[in-house]
């Protein structure tokens, strides 16, 4: 993540099935152990920076049950860092569902296996189903929640003797972690989210604000307010956001397999309940994305829609990096064979354009 390119780009969902697409087609990803490694591989390869994954627990129905099959992160993220080499692999984590001093712990230990390549999302977490399946629910206030969480893996680093906690969400004795991670205060941590009390958290605590916007226009605005929030910190954050892409040789090609996988063949069950979720539970979109873009929640749980020949989806994304994103998390309707095409056509143009290394 602290490599030369301008622009990060790392894959995004490949642990759960879908990606982050609800759609029946027979392609879709079915992220299986040896597609993960094999996508992994790929992505390192082709230099990306980083691959990220989703937190899920539940599924989302349908015919599919899309997202029902979901590989939990800590300990894919161990088997992929004793894979690769160069690739920053994230954890995403549930702040509400995951204890800090075992999170501390299993960060850590990815941490070692990938000599300094892990890092952390921090999720908390949106849908009341999963959290009564760990018989909890949402915090009433999640981010104070979040800074509680973090402090004690970072104090659990640092820290040479047992420490006590008493804070107003974990009461604890004698804490201890070790070994610590490898980077102090702590691996690269970003936090997922578009609230103003989720920006507040990323702007005080993490390094990187990883969110959505509705159109690339709005990006500006979006790192402008992260970056005023930051500043008021006293430090600075970065912005990474998300994608799906479907690239083709043209742009009427990419758009008909778009219309195909994220319309026709939609899983329309498992969208509904995927939309109906995210609008009643979680603020992690503009309110108007929901109205105006069912084809982006089929096509991307709701992310922006990179959908053309390599020079369009290029200049997108050379677009998007001029509204002041970072980088990006991309998902792919399937990852590994669609790729290549990726890697050949639009990273050259991404060179090309100062954004990424040639
Ligand atoms: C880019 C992005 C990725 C997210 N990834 C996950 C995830 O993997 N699992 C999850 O449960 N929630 C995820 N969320 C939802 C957040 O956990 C959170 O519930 C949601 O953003 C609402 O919180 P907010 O109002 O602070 O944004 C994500 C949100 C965003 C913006």
């Amino acid at each position: 993540m602290a490599g030369p390119g301008r622009f990060k780009l790392g894959v995004f969902a490949a642990n759960a099935d879908g990606g982050l697409a609800i759609t029946t087609v027979p392609e879709r990803w079915r992220a299986g152990w040896d597609d993960n490694l094999a996508a992994a591989r790929m992505a390192e390869d082709a230099g990306f920076e980083f691959f990220l994954p989703i937190a899920r627990w539940q599924g989302f129905g349908g015919q599919t049950r899309a997202r029902e099959w979901s590989f939990e992160t800590f300990t894919w993220a161990a088997g992929l860092a004793a894979a690769t080499s160069r690739i920053a692999l994230f954890m995403t984590v549930h702040v509400p569902l995951v204890h800090p001093v075992y999170a501390a712990k299993a960060l850590a230990t990815v941490h070692h296996i990938s000599h300094g390549r892990a890092g952390l999302n921090i999720v908390c977490g949106w849908n009341p189903g999963e959290f009564a399946m760990f018989a909890t629910t949402p915090a009433a206030r999640p981010y104070k929640q979040a800074a509680e969480w973090l402090d004690i893996i970072e104090r659990a680093y640092a820290a040479d003797a047992p420490f006590d906690v008493a804070g107003e969400y974990y009461r604890l004795r004698g804490v201890v972690s070790r070994p610590a991670s490898l980077q102090r205060p702590r691996p690269v941590t970003m936090n997922a989210a578009f609230s103003d009390a989720g920006r507040d958290f990323a702007a005080r605590h993490c390094d990187y604000l990883f969110s959505t916007f509705t159109d690339i226009e709005d990006g500006r605005r979006h790192v402008a307010d992260i970056a005023g929030r930051a500043a008021a910190a006293g430090r600075r954050v970065g912005v990474l956001t998300v994608a799906h892409v479907v690239c083709r040789e043209t742009t009427a090609e990419a758009e008909a397999y778009y219309r195909h996988y994220a319309v026709t063949a939609a899983d329309q069950a498992a969208v509904d309940a995927h939309m109906a979720g995210k609008k009643a539970f979680a603020g992690s979109h503009d309110a108007r994305a929901f109205d105006l873009y069912r084809q982006r929640f089929a096509g991307g749980a709701g992310s922006y829609p990179l959908v053309g020949s390599p020079r369009k989806v290029a200049e997108e994304i050379a677009a998007i990096a001029a509204e002041g994103y970072g980088g990006a998390a991309l998902a792919f309707v399937n990852c590994t064979e669609e790729l290549p095409f990726f890697r050949d056509r639009v990273l050259p143009l991404l060179a090309q354009a100062g954004l990424r290394a040639g």
